[in-house]
Protein backbone atom coordinates (compact mmCIF):
# COMPACT_ATOMS: atom_id res chain seq x y z
CA UNK A 1 0.00 0.00 0.00
CA UNK A 2 2.82 2.26 0.59
CA UNK A 3 5.90 3.41 -1.20
CA UNK A 4 8.53 3.81 0.98
CA UNK A 5 10.63 5.62 -1.48
CA UNK A 6 8.31 8.20 -1.54
CA UNK A 7 8.02 11.25 1.19
CA UNK A 8 4.12 10.37 2.09
CA UNK A 9 1.96 13.45 1.83
CA UNK A 10 -0.77 12.26 4.67
CA UNK A 11 -4.03 13.58 5.15
CA UNK A 12 -4.09 16.41 8.10
CA UNK A 13 -3.99 13.52 10.47
CA UNK A 14 -4.82 15.62 13.77
CA UNK A 15 -7.96 16.77 11.95
CA UNK A 16 -9.04 13.63 11.04
CA UNK A 17 -13.25 13.86 11.66
CA UNK A 18 -13.73 10.04 13.48
CA UNK A 19 -17.10 10.84 15.50
CA UNK A 20 -19.83 8.97 14.89
CA UNK A 21 -17.98 6.13 13.25
CA UNK A 22 -17.39 2.56 15.20
CA UNK A 23 -13.97 1.46 16.29
CA UNK A 24 -13.86 -1.04 13.28
CA UNK A 25 -14.64 1.81 10.87
CA UNK A 26 -12.44 4.32 12.43
CA UNK A 27 -9.72 1.65 11.93
CA UNK A 28 -10.68 1.33 8.46
CA UNK A 29 -10.52 4.93 7.80
CA UNK A 30 -6.97 4.97 9.34
CA UNK A 31 -6.10 1.91 7.05
CA UNK A 32 -7.44 3.64 4.19
CA UNK A 33 -5.54 7.12 4.75
CA UNK A 34 -2.31 4.84 5.03
CA UNK A 35 -2.10 5.53 8.79
CA UNK A 36 -2.43 2.07 9.17
CA UNK A 37 -0.24 -1.09 8.09
CA UNK A 38 -2.38 -3.92 7.26
CA UNK A 39 -0.37 -6.05 10.40
CA UNK A 40 -1.65 -3.41 12.45
CA UNK A 41 -5.05 -3.11 10.97
CA UNK A 42 -5.67 -6.63 11.83
CA UNK A 43 -4.48 -6.38 14.98
CA UNK A 44 -6.78 -4.05 16.09
CA UNK A 45 -9.80 -4.72 13.92
CA UNK A 46 -9.73 -8.43 15.94
CA UNK A 47 -10.68 -6.60 18.70
CA UNK A 48 -14.04 -8.51 20.18
CA UNK A 49 -17.29 -6.76 18.80
CA UNK A 50 -18.60 -6.26 22.43
CA UNK A 51 -15.70 -4.97 24.19
CA UNK A 52 -14.54 -2.16 21.08
CA UNK A 53 -18.24 -0.91 21.92
CA UNK A 54 -18.16 -1.03 25.49
CA UNK A 55 -14.61 0.72 24.99
CA UNK A 56 -16.35 2.99 22.59
CA UNK A 57 -18.69 4.29 25.40
CA UNK A 58 -15.76 5.08 27.84
CA UNK A 59 -13.65 6.95 25.14
CA UNK A 60 -13.62 9.24 22.56
CA UNK A 61 -12.46 8.39 19.47
CA UNK A 62 -11.68 4.86 20.10
CA UNK A 63 -10.13 2.05 17.47
CA UNK A 64 -10.01 -0.93 19.73
CA UNK A 65 -7.88 -2.63 23.04
CA UNK A 66 -4.50 -2.11 23.81
CA UNK A 67 -3.98 -5.75 25.61
CA UNK A 68 -1.51 -5.60 28.44
CA UNK A 69 0.50 -9.28 29.29
CA UNK A 70 -1.67 -10.49 32.14
CA UNK A 71 0.00 -12.64 34.54
CA UNK A 72 -0.44 -14.42 37.95
CA UNK A 73 2.14 -13.84 41.15
CA UNK A 74 2.28 -16.71 43.53
CA UNK A 75 3.74 -17.52 46.89
CA UNK A 76 2.09 -14.71 48.64
CA UNK A 77 0.62 -15.20 52.14
CA UNK A 78 -0.83 -12.00 53.60
CA UNK A 79 -1.65 -11.71 57.17
CA UNK A 80 -1.49 -15.51 57.35
CA UNK A 81 -4.12 -16.12 54.19
CA UNK A 82 -2.04 -17.34 51.01
CA UNK A 83 -3.20 -15.25 48.32
CA UNK A 84 -2.72 -15.11 44.14
CA UNK A 85 -1.90 -11.62 43.01
CA UNK A 86 -3.19 -10.11 39.58
CA UNK A 87 -0.86 -8.27 37.16
CA UNK A 88 -1.02 -6.60 34.16
CA UNK A 89 2.16 -5.50 32.99
CA UNK A 90 4.67 -5.25 29.66
CA UNK A 91 7.76 -5.58 31.83
CA UNK A 92 9.72 -9.04 31.56
CA UNK A 93 10.48 -10.16 35.37
CA UNK A 94 8.35 -8.43 37.64
CA UNK A 95 6.01 -11.25 38.29
CA UNK A 96 9.19 -13.90 38.54
CA UNK A 97 10.58 -11.11 40.80
CA UNK A 98 7.19 -10.45 43.33
CA UNK A 99 6.90 -14.61 43.27
CA UNK A 100 10.42 -14.79 44.20
CA UNK A 101 10.73 -12.30 46.97
CA UNK A 102 7.47 -13.49 48.58
CA UNK A 103 8.93 -17.39 48.73
CA UNK A 104 11.51 -15.65 50.33
CA UNK A 105 9.34 -13.70 53.06
CA UNK A 106 8.84 -16.82 55.29
CA UNK A 107 6.94 -15.74 57.81
CA UNK A 108 4.52 -14.01 54.67
CA UNK A 109 4.12 -10.22 54.30
CA UNK A 110 2.06 -8.44 57.53
CA UNK A 111 -0.35 -5.53 56.48
CA UNK A 112 -2.04 -3.11 58.36
CA UNK A 113 -4.19 -0.77 56.30
CA UNK A 114 -6.27 2.61 58.06
CA UNK A 115 -9.12 4.17 57.07
CA UNK A 116 -9.45 5.76 53.78
CA UNK A 117 -9.35 9.45 52.93
CA UNK A 118 -11.70 10.89 49.63
CA UNK A 119 -11.85 14.49 49.95
CA UNK A 120 -12.52 17.01 47.31
CA UNK A 121 -11.64 20.94 47.36
CA UNK A 122 -13.55 24.06 45.92
CA UNK A 123 -11.41 27.13 45.32
CA UNK A 124 -12.83 30.89 45.30
CA UNK A 125 -10.46 33.16 43.83
CA UNK A 126 -11.44 36.88 43.21
CA UNK A 127 -13.71 37.06 46.13
CA UNK A 128 -14.66 41.25 47.24
CA UNK A 129 -12.96 40.85 50.50
CA UNK A 130 -11.21 37.69 50.95
CA UNK A 131 -10.23 37.90 54.09
CA UNK A 132 -14.06 38.67 55.26
CA UNK A 133 -15.36 35.64 53.54
CA UNK A 134 -12.56 33.14 55.09
CA UNK A 135 -13.45 34.58 58.66
CA UNK A 136 -16.74 33.82 57.59
CA UNK A 137 -16.23 30.56 56.43
CA UNK A 138 -14.23 29.53 58.99
CA UNK A 139 -16.83 31.08 61.90
CA UNK A 140 -19.62 29.22 60.38
CA UNK A 141 -17.75 25.79 59.20
CA UNK A 142 -19.90 23.42 61.91
CA UNK A 143 -23.07 25.12 60.44
CA UNK A 144 -21.98 24.62 56.73
CA UNK A 145 -20.66 20.95 58.05
CA UNK A 146 -24.34 20.46 59.53
CA UNK A 147 -26.00 21.96 56.29
CA UNK A 148 -23.94 20.03 54.23
CA UNK A 149 -24.20 16.82 55.79
CA UNK A 150 -28.33 17.14 55.71
CA UNK A 151 -28.54 18.19 52.26
CA UNK A 152 -25.74 17.57 49.86
CA UNK A 153 -24.65 13.99 51.13
CA UNK A 154 -25.71 10.86 49.11
CA UNK A 155 -23.30 8.73 50.73
CA UNK A 156 -24.78 9.34 54.64
CA UNK A 157 -26.77 6.44 53.87
CA UNK A 158 -23.95 4.08 53.19
CA UNK A 159 -22.33 5.68 56.33
CA UNK A 160 -20.02 8.52 54.75
CA UNK A 161 -19.77 10.95 56.79
CA UNK A 162 -19.24 14.53 55.55
CA UNK A 163 -16.87 16.65 57.10
CA UNK A 164 -15.92 20.50 56.19
CA UNK A 165 -11.89 21.01 56.95
CA UNK A 166 -10.85 24.44 58.23
CA UNK A 167 -11.04 26.51 54.93
CA UNK A 168 -7.91 28.26 53.89
CA UNK A 169 -5.94 30.28 51.61
CA UNK A 170 -3.66 28.54 49.45
CA UNK A 171 -0.07 29.02 50.59
CA UNK A 172 1.63 31.31 49.43
CA UNK A 173 -0.78 33.45 47.62
CA UNK A 174 -1.00 36.68 49.15
CA UNK A 175 -4.65 36.23 50.73
CA UNK A 176 -6.57 36.15 47.68
CA UNK A 177 -7.33 32.24 46.70
CA UNK A 178 -9.61 30.28 49.51
CA UNK A 179 -9.93 26.76 49.72
CA UNK A 180 -12.71 24.90 51.11
CA UNK A 181 -12.03 21.31 51.79
CA UNK A 182 -14.67 18.32 51.96
CA UNK A 183 -13.83 14.86 53.32
CA UNK A 184 -16.27 12.52 52.55
CA UNK A 185 -16.65 8.54 53.19
CA UNK A 186 -17.26 6.78 50.44
CA UNK A 187 -16.73 3.14 51.46
CA UNK A 188 -15.13 0.92 48.96
CA UNK A 189 -15.30 3.62 45.98
CA UNK A 190 -12.22 4.93 45.16
CA UNK A 191 -14.48 8.32 45.06
CA UNK A 192 -13.20 10.82 42.81
CA UNK A 193 -16.66 11.05 40.71
CA UNK A 194 -18.94 11.10 43.79
CA UNK A 195 -16.98 13.61 46.41
CA UNK A 196 -16.52 15.70 43.15
CA UNK A 197 -20.06 15.97 42.55
CA UNK A 198 -21.03 16.42 46.20
CA UNK A 199 -18.41 19.28 46.36
CA UNK A 200 -20.33 20.78 43.08
CA UNK A 201 -23.51 20.58 45.09
CA UNK A 202 -22.27 22.15 48.36
CA UNK A 203 -20.25 24.94 46.53
CA UNK A 204 -24.12 26.09 44.98
CA UNK A 205 -25.74 25.98 48.49
CA UNK A 206 -22.46 27.66 49.98
CA UNK A 207 -23.01 29.90 46.67
CA UNK A 208 -26.89 31.21 48.27
CA UNK A 209 -25.55 30.88 51.97
CA UNK A 210 -22.19 32.53 52.62
CA UNK A 211 -19.97 33.11 49.86
CA UNK A 212 -21.92 34.87 47.06
CA UNK A 213 -19.20 33.81 44.58
CA UNK A 214 -19.30 31.01 42.11
CA UNK A 215 -16.40 28.74 42.71
CA UNK A 216 -13.48 28.78 39.91
CA UNK A 217 -12.96 24.96 40.11
CA UNK A 218 -14.20 22.31 42.28
CA UNK A 219 -12.43 18.76 42.08
CA UNK A 220 -11.13 15.84 44.01
CA UNK A 221 -7.58 15.93 45.82
CA UNK A 222 -5.08 12.89 44.63
CA UNK A 223 -2.79 14.06 47.31
CA UNK A 224 -2.48 12.33 51.14
CA UNK A 225 -5.68 10.59 49.54
CA UNK A 226 -6.85 6.47 49.90
CA UNK A 227 -5.97 3.84 52.46
CA UNK A 228 -3.17 4.46 54.39
CA UNK A 229 -1.03 1.00 54.05
CA UNK A 230 1.97 -0.47 55.95
CA UNK A 231 3.37 -4.11 55.10
CA UNK A 232 6.07 -5.21 57.05
CA UNK A 233 8.43 -8.85 55.98
CA UNK A 234 11.63 -10.25 56.71
CA UNK A 235 13.13 -11.66 53.76
CA UNK A 236 15.92 -14.33 53.40
CA UNK A 237 18.33 -12.88 51.36
CA UNK A 238 19.76 -16.32 50.04
CA UNK A 239 23.53 -16.66 48.61
CA UNK A 240 26.79 -14.47 49.49
CA UNK A 241 27.35 -13.57 52.96
CA UNK A 242 27.28 -9.98 51.93
CA UNK A 243 23.68 -9.65 50.07
CA UNK A 244 21.86 -8.78 53.33
CA UNK A 245 24.64 -5.82 53.50
CA UNK A 246 24.65 -4.86 50.50
CA UNK A 247 20.78 -4.74 50.09
CA UNK A 248 21.00 -2.11 53.07
CA UNK A 249 23.50 -0.05 51.08
CA UNK A 250 21.42 0.53 48.69
CA UNK A 251 18.58 1.50 51.23
CA UNK A 252 21.20 3.88 52.18
CA UNK A 253 21.94 5.16 49.14
CA UNK A 254 17.97 5.70 48.17
CA UNK A 255 17.72 7.41 51.50
CA UNK A 256 19.99 9.77 51.14
CA UNK A 257 20.37 10.03 47.29
CA UNK A 258 16.70 11.46 46.09
CA UNK A 259 17.99 10.50 42.22
CA UNK A 260 18.25 7.21 43.25
CA UNK A 261 14.99 7.21 45.32
CA UNK A 262 12.93 7.82 42.39
CA UNK A 263 14.06 4.65 41.01
CA UNK A 264 13.66 2.56 44.26
CA UNK A 265 10.27 3.69 44.24
CA UNK A 266 9.79 2.93 40.46
CA UNK A 267 10.32 -0.99 41.58
CA UNK A 268 7.34 -0.44 44.37
CA UNK A 269 5.46 0.69 41.42
CA UNK A 270 5.98 -1.85 39.20
CA UNK A 271 3.86 -4.23 41.59
CA UNK A 272 1.37 -1.82 42.36
CA UNK A 273 0.43 0.04 39.32
CA UNK A 274 0.66 -3.84 37.83
CA UNK A 275 -1.77 -4.92 40.22
CA UNK A 276 -4.03 -1.50 39.78
CA UNK A 277 -4.05 -1.59 35.92
CA UNK A 278 -5.50 -5.67 36.42
CA UNK A 279 -8.09 -4.85 38.95
CA UNK A 280 -9.40 -1.89 37.05
CA UNK A 281 -8.26 0.93 38.99
CA UNK A 282 -7.58 5.05 38.14
CA UNK A 283 -3.49 4.12 37.82
CA UNK A 284 -2.58 7.59 37.69
CA UNK A 285 -4.23 8.75 41.07
CA UNK A 286 -2.40 6.44 42.55
CA UNK A 287 1.00 7.19 41.21
CA UNK A 288 -0.05 10.83 42.16
CA UNK A 289 -0.74 10.34 45.60
CA UNK A 290 2.35 7.61 45.92
CA UNK A 291 4.71 9.89 44.68
CA UNK A 292 3.62 13.26 46.01
CA UNK A 293 3.33 11.47 49.94
CA UNK A 294 7.25 9.98 48.86
CA UNK A 295 8.25 13.81 48.34
CA UNK A 296 8.05 14.96 52.21
CA UNK A 297 8.87 18.18 53.38
CA UNK A 298 13.18 17.26 53.58
CA UNK A 299 13.24 15.93 50.13
CA UNK A 300 12.06 12.72 47.95
CA UNK A 301 12.06 10.01 49.89
CA UNK A 302 12.22 5.85 49.55
CA UNK A 303 9.10 4.72 50.19
CA UNK A 304 10.30 1.50 51.85
CA UNK A 305 13.06 1.34 54.86
CA UNK A 306 15.50 -1.84 55.46
CA UNK A 307 17.11 -2.94 58.69
CA UNK A 308 19.16 -6.30 59.56
CA UNK A 309 17.42 -9.19 60.57
CA UNK A 310 18.53 -12.48 62.01
CA UNK A 311 21.54 -14.21 59.89
CA UNK A 312 21.08 -13.67 56.03
CA UNK A 313 17.51 -11.50 56.84
CA UNK A 314 16.90 -8.27 56.06
CA UNK A 315 13.22 -6.80 57.38
CA UNK A 316 11.33 -4.72 55.16
CA UNK A 317 8.58 -2.30 55.81
CA UNK A 318 6.78 -0.13 53.13
CA UNK A 319 4.41 2.95 53.80
CA UNK A 320 2.62 4.50 51.40
CA UNK A 321 -1.17 5.85 50.46
CA UNK A 322 -3.64 4.11 48.13
CA UNK A 323 -6.20 6.06 46.50
CA UNK A 324 -8.31 2.38 44.89
CA UNK A 325 -11.81 1.13 45.19
CA UNK A 326 -13.47 -2.03 44.51
CA UNK A 327 -16.92 -0.44 43.15
CA UNK A 328 -16.92 2.21 40.80
CA UNK A 329 -14.59 3.71 38.01
CA UNK A 330 -13.17 0.82 35.76
CA UNK A 331 -13.64 -1.53 38.60
CA UNK A 332 -16.30 -2.93 36.74
CA UNK A 333 -14.52 -4.08 34.04
CA UNK A 334 -15.24 -7.87 33.30
CA UNK A 335 -11.30 -8.69 33.62
CA UNK A 336 -10.76 -6.21 36.76
CA UNK A 337 -13.58 -8.40 38.23
CA UNK A 338 -12.41 -11.27 37.50
CA UNK A 339 -8.93 -10.63 38.41
CA UNK A 340 -10.66 -9.64 41.97
CA UNK A 341 -12.00 -12.61 42.19
CA UNK A 342 -8.59 -14.82 41.61
CA UNK A 343 -6.99 -12.54 44.42
CA UNK A 344 -9.94 -13.20 46.80
CA UNK A 345 -10.28 -9.07 47.01
CA UNK A 346 -13.10 -8.80 50.31
CA UNK A 347 -12.88 -5.45 50.18
CA UNK A 348 -10.81 -2.51 48.96
CA UNK A 349 -8.70 -2.51 52.57
CA UNK A 350 -8.05 -6.09 51.36
CA UNK A 351 -6.78 -5.15 47.74
CA UNK A 352 -4.69 -2.30 49.34
CA UNK A 353 -3.36 -4.61 51.46
CA UNK A 354 -2.57 -6.93 48.85
CA UNK A 355 -0.81 -4.17 46.88
CA UNK A 356 1.48 -3.12 49.77
CA UNK A 357 2.76 -6.59 50.14
CA UNK A 358 3.16 -6.88 46.32
CA UNK A 359 4.79 -3.30 46.34
CA UNK A 360 7.08 -4.57 48.97
CA UNK A 361 8.65 -7.56 47.28
CA UNK A 362 8.64 -6.07 44.51
CA UNK A 363 10.94 -3.90 45.75
CA UNK A 364 12.85 -6.26 47.72
CA UNK A 365 13.02 -8.24 44.91
CA UNK A 366 14.81 -5.87 42.48
CA UNK A 367 17.10 -5.05 45.76
CA UNK A 368 18.54 -8.19 45.86
CA UNK A 369 18.93 -8.68 42.18
CA UNK A 370 20.76 -5.04 41.88
CA UNK A 371 22.90 -6.31 44.95
CA UNK A 372 23.56 -9.75 43.41
CA UNK A 373 23.74 -10.58 39.86
CA UNK A 374 22.55 -7.54 38.40
CA UNK A 375 19.77 -6.76 36.58
CA UNK A 376 20.46 -7.89 33.34
CA UNK A 377 21.49 -11.00 34.58
CA UNK A 378 18.85 -11.70 36.26
CA UNK A 379 16.66 -11.49 33.32
CA UNK A 380 18.77 -13.33 31.71
CA UNK A 381 18.41 -16.31 34.31
CA UNK A 382 14.70 -15.92 33.56
CA UNK A 383 14.90 -16.49 29.85
CA UNK A 384 17.08 -19.09 30.55
CA UNK A 385 14.66 -20.72 32.67
CA UNK A 386 11.54 -19.62 30.90
CA UNK A 387 13.00 -20.88 27.40
CA UNK A 388 15.45 -23.65 28.51
C1 LIG B 1 13.12 -1.81 36.99
O1 LIG B 1 11.83 -1.85 36.45
C2 LIG B 1 13.02 -1.49 38.46
C3 LIG B 1 14.37 -1.31 39.13
O2 LIG B 1 15.12 -0.32 38.44
C4 LIG B 1 14.09 -0.88 40.55
C5 LIG B 1 15.33 -0.53 41.32
O3 LIG B 1 16.34 -0.11 40.73
O4 LIG B 1 15.28 -0.67 42.55
C6 LIG B 1 15.16 -2.56 39.08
Amino acid sequence: MSDSSQPRSFPARHALKLRGMSPARRMTELYRLDLASPDVYGILNHTPEKLAMAFDAMIENCIGAFPVPLGLATNFVVNGEPRLIAMATEERSVIAAASKAAKLADGGITVTVGKARTRAQILYARLADPPAALAKLRAWRSHIEDLLAAECNPMAKHGGALKVLEPRFVPGDRDTLIIVELEIGTGDAMGANVVTRIAERAADRLLRLFTDARPTAVICCNDDAGFPVVAEATFRAPGAAALPQRVLDLQVWAAHDATRAVTHNKGVMNAVSAIALATGQDTRAIEACVHASAATACGYRPLTAYEAAGEGEVRGRLELRLPIGTVGGATGHPTAAFCRKLMGVKDAADLAGLMAAAGLAQNFAALLALAGEGIPGSHARLARQRHP
